[in-house]
């Protein structure tokens, strides 16, 4: 049966170039993910979009001197062509900014207020005099009350990993000047997230056995150390405005609506489709499962404040009160990628920046990399020499070659893919193998496992490599010109099943071969950057160009007498000095 799978992607804030971090925390899992389903043959809805609000964006603004449109505009325009060039296929990637993520925020803000989740209270705010305006979450800094850290950030620590609140940083001032703030009294609105704080916890006890450990001891923790309201209002310009009669000078907070745009963006596109309601399908229906692909520094947001925003939300847009909308299936939050031992960080400029590495490698290069160390269950570590290692020993070496000398040397003996003779049992263990690799390798991929996946693949190929030693087709075509062409043949087809299960992977490489083998419908559609219109103008999209699903995930027989044109290979071996070149660049 037609699953309906929705992949939700964290939101980037539009503030600095994405950089590998960003790549291996979420958006390469959830392509790869994306990918997997789209060939099984299931409905995929992929989402996400830049993040425009928040202080990220407006201290950036203010200290380049220009307005945070001006920010999120230009890196908005950068992440759409990045992604369009590394290959993450969301069926839709927008922005925060939109009059339709506008309207949709203030609609979970509304209905959470009617069914009582929200309440006002009368908050203590740090307030700049030197400014003469109060200071939101990350424009103060201090020292974490929970680790000591000194420079914890007002609304996160990023040496413990909590959640703050800015009142609870010890020796706290202002990032903008260095002066001490005051404390002055403001109204809030606020998220009851101890009324909602039952129902959370039994949305994390139930059925949560394929989760990643880590996530739900982390949720868990949080839910039982006890929930308190949480302010989802803030006293700046830069945000979507409270739709309350009195607080229209107030905005939503960053973290309250940027979750939301999974909704707004699944809504959205379903009206570019012109199909205004087939987004139900995601997140009324309970059979579709959704999927949010984050960094771990985002966990407890989609966890636990989500599910309470959606659970208070209730009904909305329902026909009816059962119609609530569907929590989340798992969160397979990952752990970070450092840099040569150190933390990625756009602040603190140690990166590598993703337009700067498609510069000078292939995508499915970076990505394979990527995937193979990819911090699904524990930090990891993007290595120069790891990544020219790997590159040149593992897919240049065992994939690459495999497909390039198969492909190359039947092309020039036969010219077409060549009939099989009777098989041995040599013949029929690999073509065994090779059917039982989707099962294997799909099994891994719906699990979330995508590094067990890869490497479940990777050993296929290294089987059809020992193969090719144990036949030599090579040695055969002098002898036995038959018996070379059915070992040919029995290889070309492992390469073509090998191709579709590399695909979720390396989509751009298995195209090529795809193509190679003559095939003629593509194995995926492509990115494309449109300018799509909206009540108060336009704004720029990535989008998907073919339909949801495409259903090869299966063994796909090549026929004998395919014309097979000479190919070209699918890898680039890298030379050595990479690696000095590239801690160079970095140490700069
Ligand atoms: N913009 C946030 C960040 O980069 C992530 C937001 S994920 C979202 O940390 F879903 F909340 F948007
Ligand atoms: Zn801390």
């Amino acid at each position: 049966m037609t699953k309906k799978i929705l992949v939700a992607v964290a939101w980037p804030y539009a503030n600095g170039d994405l950089h590998v971090g960003h790549l291996a925390g979420a958006y390469l899992p959830a392509d790869i993910f994306a990918r997997y389903h789209r060939l099984l043959g299931n409905d995929v809805l992929m989402v996400s979009g830049s993040d425009t609000h928040g202080t990220p964006v407006s201290l950036r603004a203010e200290q380049e001197n220009v307005t945070p449109r001006e920010v999120f505009e230009r890196f908005h325009h950068r992440f759409l062509e990045t992604q369009r060039d590394i290959g993450i296929s969301y069926d839709l990637f927008t922005h925060t900014d939109t009059p339709n993520h506008h309207q949709v925020s203030q609609d979970v803000f509304l209905a959470l207020l009617h069914n009582g989740n929200i309440y006002t209270e009368t908050q203590q705010q740090y307030y700049s005099e030197t400014l003469g305006r109060f200071l939101p979450d990350r424009y103060v800094e201090g020292v974490c009350p929970h680790c000591g850290y000194p420079e914890a950030r007002g609304d996160q620590c990023d040496n413990c990993g909590r959640i703050l609140d800015a009142l609870e940083l010890g020796n706290p001032r202002c990032k903008i000047d260095g002066s001490i703030p005051v404390i002055r009294e403001t109204e809030h609105f606020f998220l009851d997230l101890g009324k909602l704080a039952p129902a959370v916890a039994a949305y994390l006890d139930d059925n949560k056995e394929d989760w990643r450990p880590n996530v739900l001891n982390f949720s868990r923790n949080y839910v039982n150390g006890g929930l308190k309201g949480r302010a989802i209002t803030r006293d700046i310009e830069w945000g979507i405005p409270v739709p309350v009669e009195g607080y229209d000078h107030k905005r939503l907070y960053v973290w309250f609506e940027a979750v939301i745009g999974y909704l707004s963006a699944s809504i959205e596109e379903a009206n570019l489709r012109g199909t205004p309601d087939v987004w139900k399908a995601w997140w009324h229906d309970r059979n579709a499962e959704t999927y949010y692909f984050i960094g771990k520094d985002n966990i407890v947001f989609h966890t636990v404040i989500w599910p309470a925003e959606l659970i208070g939300a209730g009904a909305l847009y329902g026909d009816d009160e059962s119609q609530s909308l569907n929590l989340p299936t798992d969160v397979p939050a990952n752990e970070f990628m450092n840099l040569a031992g150190a933390q990625f960080s756009k602040s603190r400029g140690h990166m590598i920046t993703l337009p700067d590495l498609l510069s000078r490698y292939e995508a499915d290069a970076i990505r394979y990399y990527v995937a193979v160390v990819m911090p699904e269950t524990s930090d990891s570590d993007f290595l120069w020499d790891d990544f020219v290692l790997r590159n040149n020993g593992e897919l240049v070496a065992v994939w690459g070659n495999l497909a390039h000398r198969v492909l190359s040397f039947t092309q020039r003996h036969f010219g077409e893919v060549p009939e099989a003779g009777p098989l041995t049992d040599i013949d029929a263990a690999l073509l065994d193998a090779t059917k039982a690799g989707f099962g294997a390798v799909g099994g891994h991929l719906s699990a979330r496992h995508f590094r067990a996946a890869i490497g479940e693949a990777f050993a296929l190929a290294r089987e059809a490599n020992r193969y090719l030693e144990v036949k030599s087709p090579w040695v055969q075509i002098k002898e036995d010109r038959a018996a070379a062409a059915t070992s040919l043949h029995v290889a070309l087809q492992a390469i073509n099943a090998l191709k579709t299960m590399f695909a979720p992977f390396l989509p751009f490489t298995s195209q090529k071969l795809h193509e190679a083998l003559g095939f003629e419908t593509p194995l995926f559609g492509q990115q494309v950057i449109q300018v799509v219109s909206d009540a108060r103008g336009t704004h720029e999209v990535l989008r998907y160009d073919a339909s949801r699903t495409s259903g090869r995930w299966a063994f796909e027989p090549l026929p004998a007498g395919r014309p097979l044109a000479k190919p070209e290979p699918l890898f680039r071996k890298l030379d050595e000095s990479v690696v000095e070149e590239e801690l160079a660049r970095m140490h700069k």
